[in-house]
């Protein structure tokens, strides 16, 4: 498949945001938020959710194609609404695509040290996301103290939108077992902000709970003003929704995350596929 074209790029151009499946969205709700005259295309990847137990350089492979595939759909900008993919494609990936990336890892740190004084703080997160240490490497260097562990029932959980349910708090008390005193702990998955009351219910009081959604629409916000590239307002503030796995199921657990009104698409998962040459590129 060859290269899409190079996409104007001009500030009413739409911003590209995606995940593995509709964890995404809780970011996209506070970009909408923080940007209300920017226009979107959201890509949820269902059809090879979960990234968290894959191998990193396969998620690198499914970012690398996503992010083409966006590219050609005119994005002047691209958000990696998934820690997964963040730790596994960024800065890789930021450095070689033509239009300003960003993760979602690094706000997320810095809101956590931010909001622990005690420094204590608990990571949560898929398989991919704790082996890679890009939340636990961070925060020791500042001088926190770390736990962390890895959640791989909580994105089926979200993503069959059974997030408040006596399913989900018995799942959560599993996870959290044998945890240390914790002053904050990070939802290093944005699936996860959809299990933020089971899992304060969970932690007890005294437990800081961080959302980096607000911390990235934060970033984005600045840097798009910084480029020169905020949507005029007035503009046509729409999502265009591209999904890979069965659109019925994606609407229903959008619905649950309360994800915005738009256009929905099925992308069939083959057309994101990139030769080995053009993965490189
Ligand atoms: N929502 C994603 C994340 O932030 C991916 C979860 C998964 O697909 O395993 O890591």
């Amino acid at each position: 498949m060859p290269l899409p074209p190079p996409p104007p790029r001009g500030a009413s151009a739409p911003l590209g945001v995606f995940d593995s499946g509709v964890g995404g969205l809780t970011v996209l709700k506070e970009l909408r938020r923080a940007l209300p005259h920017e226009s979107f295309v959201y890509l949820g990847d269902t059809a090879r959710v979960p990234y968290g137990p894959k191998p990193p350089e396969m998620v690198r492979g499914f970012a690398t194609e996503i992010a083409h595939a966006l590219l050609g759909r005119g994005v002047k900008g691209i958000v990696i609404a998934c820690n997964t993919a963040s730790a596994a494609a960024l800065p890789e990936l930021a450095d070689r695509l033509p239009v300003p990336t960003w993760g979602v890892v690094e706000p997320g740190v810095a809101a956590a040290l931010g909001r622990a004084p005690g420094g204590r703080i608990g990571v949560l997160g898929t398989q991919g996301t704790v082996a890679s240490r890009v939340y636990q490497d961070r925060l020791e260097r500042a001088g926190a103290i770390t736990w962390a562990r890895a959640c791989p029932l909580f994105v089926p959980i979200v993503e069959e939108g059974v997030s408040d349910t006596a399913i989900a708090r018995l799942v959560a008390s599993h996870y959290l077992e044998g945890r240390p005193p914790l002053d904050a702990v990070i939802l290093g998955c944005t699936h996860y902000p959809a299990l933020k009351g089971v899992l304060a219910e969970v932690l007890g009081e005294g437990v800081t709970l961080i959302d980096s959604a607000e911390a990235v629409a934060a970033v984005v916000a600045r840097d798009l003003r910084r480029l020169g590239l905020l949507a005029p307002a007035g503009g046509r503030a729409g999502v265009r929704y591209l999904v890979t796995g069965d659109v019925p199921s994606f609407l229903h657990a959008a619905e649950v995350l309360g994800g915005p009104a738009g256009t929905y698409e099925q992308l069939p998962v083959t057309d994101l596929s990139l030769g080995p040459a053009e993965r490189a590129r």
